[in-house]
């Protein structure tokens, strides 16, 4: 990976281990890559016919992002319609997939345009307002070898603890201990596992940080302990702007100090989110990220332990300014006739006071002395503000893994915490996005990630549920979540039958846990990703261009139904295949498939999990949440046509002990000749969890070995 610097760029600090990086002067640019000194300043790729263009994290488009435009601008975008350029994520890897094959990482905190064949057919052109940056080169045989090369070099990707891979339930909002009590006790009564429960905006005390509203949660650390009696860990919400309020200690703190986002004339900047007024503090500080990062001890103490971080883009409803500009030309326009142009000009004027560039231009922040406008800085907001919070928890509180993530966020992050993708919508389309954006994702190192399951905007069909809960019983981050007003999506919010389809896919992720915990924790100590494309793995033309299947981990392929009142679908199978099509977990049904174009029947009830030729999957038992699982027994699900091997790795899943050393690798060895009784070799020792190994073996021939 060769690092060259073009003017004198901001330290990010999203590339951490410079033994992967060489850097060289701008002479030694490859010649492949043009360097326009234009209005804008870009760099630019002729892109050949048959070239594949992967990265760019989360945003909308395609794996391939060919055809499209994308910008790099964490922004609040609630309706991630297809025509949108940027989400709430900065993430400038792109990695050209072709007859050569190299990627790029633009290290650059501003706003940054990829163009990738829109403008012109065969041309990649990345370009940005400002030309202070680091282009990172990277080059390497396959796909595969380009991400590792990348990810070692960002460091290693966060980790939570074990619990929070377990199905997780939000809603905007349940208020208060009555209704999370409700939702608790019917999860308990209609048997569906579940491990958390989030808090929403409304449980602050006045949309305060760090406080709680008192009348709703009298006792709050005694509520949280009695919600994890029940079985359950509470997660509250943490936003980016903190109440302008005389008396509000975290006000009045950063104040005192000068911890807050300054205006051009040196006075706190003023925006304003949920409480009206709010200032910002100045995650570019590090004084600043101690202050804000130990504040979450407030409700660590108090029982927590976990948070999302959300509004970091940051996002601002308006500022101070911006209001009383937009409020002078509304005045203007009164009593006159408002025909077309003044009707668009009053619109716009109010749809204009969010999230406006104007005033990302129009505070600062304190960077060592020097005062940097934020607008330069935009990208690393919501990344320092989850920084904060990460390197708060590995100093108070060492041993401990604490869920933690965010909104928005840069490259760099993903070594404090995870994200989600923010507000989707109860739409197919959007479970489509979802399944194309997490292999992105995860090449930019943001392991733990998800979405908001059934869609956050939008009332949501019990089907579309169904069908998006079925996809996220693989995705790390398993989290139920929708806003204010909308239908009721819980998985017990629809009909018998749906709860009870519901109750069966949740079933399938506890007992997934031993193979989805095995393969995250293994993708993230390797700099390996948990979800590929199948261009990851095969290099055949067609897999190199599937668009609506992934790899989960080592084993596992998925093509999941993302369209309404659709029982079958085209798979392609890259090579053989043995598929389960999962309702009830214990009843192992399967069928083989030679590799290929097959169409394949999938019931509403049904999970097609496709396992790869020659790969073992270890599947465990469900329990009602992670930490009552019985760990004692575990069934192997084999595909072998001559050999196959796996590790299976576990830990305690709460501490960092596994950083010492402490943890387990099975290692699991079947060998099959011809029609023989397959030979099963493990290195299981008597001190093991693992009392009890189960053998399910299917050979090429579909016959099936129970051992
Ligand atoms: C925006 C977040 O994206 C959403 O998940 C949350 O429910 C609302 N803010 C309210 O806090």
């Amino acid at each position: 990976m060769i690092k060259i610097e073009f003017g004198n760029s901001f330290v990010t600090d999203a590339v951490v281990d410079i033994n992967y990086v060489k850097v060289v002067p701008q002479t030694q640019l490859p010649e492949f890559i043009a360097v326009n000194q234009g209005e804008n300043f870009s760099i630019s790729y002729g892109m050949k016919k048959k070239d594949i263009v992967f990265g760019l994290g989360e945003n909308v488009g395609g794996m391939n992002k060919r055809g499209g435009i994308y910008e790099s601008f964490c922004f609040d975008e609630f309706n991630h319609t297809p025509d949108k350029k940027s989400l709430y994520a900065a993430h400038n890897l792109i990695i050209v997939d072709g007859e050569r094959k190299f990627g790029l990482f633009i290290d650059h905190p501003g706003k940054v345009r990829f163009d990738v064949g829109f403008t012109d057919i065969d041309t990649l052109e990345i370009s940005m307002e400002n030309p202070n940056f680091n282009l990172y080169i990277i080059t390497g045989n396959s796909l595969k070898e380009i991400v590792k090369k990348f990810r070692k070099a960002i460091g290693i990707s966060y980790i939570p603890p074990k619990w929070a891979f377990g199905f997780q339930q939000s809603r905007w909002s349940y208020p208060d201990m009555t209704s999370i009590t409700e939702i608790a006790d019917k999860f308990r009564n209609s048997q569906i596992p579940c491990d958390t429960i989030y808090m929403d905006i409304d449980y602050m005390d006045n949309y305060k940080n760090f406080t709680i509203d008192k009348a709703k949660f009298p006792e709050f650390s005694e509520f949280v302990k009695f919600i994890k009696n029940k079985g359950f860990r509470l997660i509250p919400i943490i936003d980016a702007g903190c109440k302008k309020e005389k008396g509000y200690d975290i006000s009045d703190e950063g104040i005192e100090n000068g911890y807050y986002c300054l205006d051009k004339d040196g006075k706190p900047f003023v925006g304003a989110v949920w409480p009206g007024h709010v200032y910002f503090p100045d995650f570019m500080n590090s004084k600043v990220r101690t202050w804000f990062g130990d504040k979450y001890k407030i409700l660590i103490d108090q029982g927590i332990e976990g948070f999302w971080n959300d509004m970091n883009e940051p996002a601002i409803f308006y500022s101070e300014g911006g209001i009383k500009k937009a409020f002078e030309k509304i005045k203007s326009m009164e009593g006159k006739n408002i025909g077309v142009d003044l009707y668009f000009q009053m619109k716009d004027t109010m749809e204009g006071i969010s999230h406006s560039i104007e005033d990302y231009k129009s505070f600062y922040h304190n960077v060592d002395g020097e005062l940097i406008n934020h607008y330069d800085l935009h990208n690393l907001y919501g990344y320092n503000m989850t920084r904060a919070a990460g390197e708060s928890f590995v100093k108070n509180y060492p041993d401990k893994r604490i869920l933690l993530f965010s909104r928005a966020s840069y490259v760099g992050m993903h070594r404090y915490g995870g994200i989600w993708t923010g507000d989707n919508k109860s739409w197919w389309e959007h479970l489509l996005l979802n399944i194309k954006m997490m292999p992105s994702i995860n090449m930019l190192g943001f392991l733990y990630s998800g979405a908001d399951v059934g869609g956050f905007g939008c009332d949501a069909s019990a089907e579309l549920v169904i069908r998006w809960t079925q996809f996220g019983v693989f995705t790390p981050l398993l989290r139920n979540h929708t806003t204010l007003g909308t239908r009721a999506q819980e998985p017990f919010a629809f009909d018998v039958e749906s709860t009870d389809i519901f109750r069966s896919a949740i079933n399938l992720r506890y007992a997934l846990i031993p193979y989805i915990y095995s393969e995250f924790m293994k993708a993230a100590k390797e700099s390996e990703c948990y979800f590929k494309s199948l261009a990851y793995e095969f290099s055949d033309d067609i897999s190199r261009r599937v668009e609506d299947q992934v790899l989960v981990g080592d084993s596992v392929m998925l093509a999941p139904i993302y369209t309404p009142n659709t029982f079958s679908r085209n798979v392609w199978m890259p090579e053989d295949m043995l598929l389960w099509k999962v309702g009830d977990y214990t009843d192992f049904n399967y069928s083989l498939h030679p590799k290929g174009h097959h169409f394949i029947d999938i019931e509403l009830d049904e999970i097609p999990l496709f396992i790869r030729k020659n790969k073992i999957l270890v599947i465990g038992n469900h329990s009602h949440n992670i930490d009552s699982i019985d760990q004692s027994e575990i069934t192997v699900i084999a595909y072998v046509q001559d050999l196959a091997t796996y590790r299976l790795y576990n830990d305690d899943g709460v501490t960092t002990n596994y950083m010492n050393g402490d943890y387990t690798e099975l290692d699991i060895t079947i060998k099959i000749q011809e029609d023989s009784k397959p030979q099963v070799l493990t290195n299981l020792s008597e001190n093991s969890i693992i009392k009890k190994i189960n053998y399910l073996i299917v050979n090429s021939k579909g016959q099936l070995f129970k051992l």
